[in-house]
């Protein structure tokens, strides 16, 4: 489980501080499916259902893509990509010699992206994972219909063995469209949104193709959702949960999560889908942010010390760096460094995030600090289940909805009728 420092929080705290009694009654409420949007709860359980029915068919795919293909083209957007993208990110910043590159498209309207990727895939022999539970989706519904385009230029008749559809069970143009051409289809569960969906093929199969062993992520999950059963205040998803909503309580609507790893940049993307679909509601919610430490501490440093005083902060620092760094010694010091000369660049990055914490805290800003062992399977695998059953623990004690996402639907309405959509009004 990851470990939470409220330190640096508590002498922001009002009242008696964090309500853990309220925290275990939404827990409670959760696990009893009594609660808003119960019937979106499925992904408590998601980790052992795809064991027990995807988790092969995931991993034959994943090999039949890496042993044929140098790219895969992973098409979709919010819930349907940011997971698999921040694991890929986090685990695998750089592909291994034997590793497709994964590419993510359909998530906006740019076509200088689009042509940027075909550029890039030259005459790679590629795969396409499409993923959309709707299927209705246009961005990747757009960028679907050119990449299926060229799989059909590049591999005829064939083209159709290319295509993996990770999509809703029964409904939907995607799955209809994936019976029809015979794709190899994923389901995304009912009981499941976008956004709490990367413990599924969503987020499994591009991982599986990255190289990562998603089998330790999968059963990693499973001991980390019974480990964060735990109904006490030392439940770490009670504290965060807890914590955040007394800081909102007192005026301080804005959260910047930050890391010290740069591959944490689209882990980071992935919480402010979750935290931001899910709490922004009903004129509610706490803004989420993020912030890359250090470099971004010299150009968003200043606002975060001397501000408006608005923000919190949630720090994610892996105990354990992957690799030992050490400074070297220089017999000349003439840079004056030596005194950094024999320690590992690990420590180092320890002492600046302590420093920051200490200077953040006095300027104001809570602090809470989110301890992950190392950036590996398990890290990632106690990161998604720790951040997911806090969201939902922190939406219940603000009292919304947090598994629907009504104010999604304005944009599009507006954009299809503006496009001359048939029948959009
Ligand atoms: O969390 C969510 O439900 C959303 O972010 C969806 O994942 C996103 O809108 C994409 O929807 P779909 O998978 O239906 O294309």
């Amino acid at each position: 489980m990851v470990k939470v420092d409220l330190s640096g929080a508590k002498q922001f705290f009002t009242g008696a501080g964090p309500d853990y009694a309220l925290a275990a009654l939404c827990h409670e409420t959760l696990v009893n499916k009594s609660g808003l949007g119960a019937d979106f709860t499925g992904w408590l359980e998601l980790p052992q259902r795809v064991k027990d029915t995807e988790l092969e068919r995931i991993l034959a795919a994943a090999k039949k893509i890496r042993s044929r293909s140098q790219a895969l083209v992973v098409i979709g957007i919010g819930g349907s990509y940011l997971g698999a993208r921040g694991a890929i990110e986090m685990l695998r910043p750089i592909p291994g010699k034997d590793d497709p590159k994964v590419f993510f498209m359909g998530n906006g309207l740019s076509a200088d992206a689009l042509s940027d990727c075909i550029e890039q895939l030259g005459d790679m022999d590629f795969d396409v994972n499409v993923i959309s539970k709707s299927g209705t989706t246009l961005e990747p519904a757009a960028a679907f219909r050119i990449f299926r385009e060229l799989l059909a230029k590049k591999y005829g008749e064939e083209a159709d063995e290319h295509i993996f559809a990770t999509t809703d069970a029964k409904r939907g143009v995607l799955k209809s469209l994936a019976n029809d051409k015979g794709w190899e289809s994923f389901v995304v569960p009912d009981d499941v949104g976008g956004r709490f969906s990367v413990l599924s093929a969503v987020g499994l199969l591009p991982m599986a193709v990255a190289g990562i062993d998603v089998e330790k992520v999968i059963d990693c999950a499973i001991a980390e959702f019974k480990a964060l059963d735990l109904r006490s205040p030392e439940n770490p998803a009670w504290q965060y949960a807890a914590a955040r909503q007394n800081l909102y309580g007192k005026g301080f609507d804005t959260e910047i999560l930050g890391c010290y790893e740069p591959s944490f940049r689209f882990m980071a993307e992935w919480w402010k889908q979750l935290y931001g679909e899910s709490e922004g509601k009903d004129g509610k919610g706490i803004f989420p942010a993020s912030v890359e430490f250090t470099a971004d501490l010299h150009s968003m440093g200043q606002y975060i010390q001397a501000g408006r005083r608005s923000l919190m902060e949630s720090v994610v620092r892996f105990d354990h760096s992957r690799t030992a760094f050490l400074f070297p010694n220089d017999a000349q010091n003439a840079d004056g460094l030596n005194y950094l000369a024999g320690r590992d660049i690990a420590e180092i990055a320890n002492i600046a995030a302590d420093a920051v914490r200490d200077a953040h805290v006095t300027g104001g800003v809570p602090n809470m600090v989110i301890h992950v062992e190392k950036r590996d399977e398990a890290g990632f695998a106690s990161l998604v289940c720790f951040f997911e059953l806090a969201c939902a623990i922190s939406g219940y004690m603000s009292r919304v909805n947090p598994f629907d996402q009504p104010g999604v639907e304005a944009y599009k309405k507006n954009m299809f009728r503006m496009l001359g959509k048939p029948g959009a009004v």
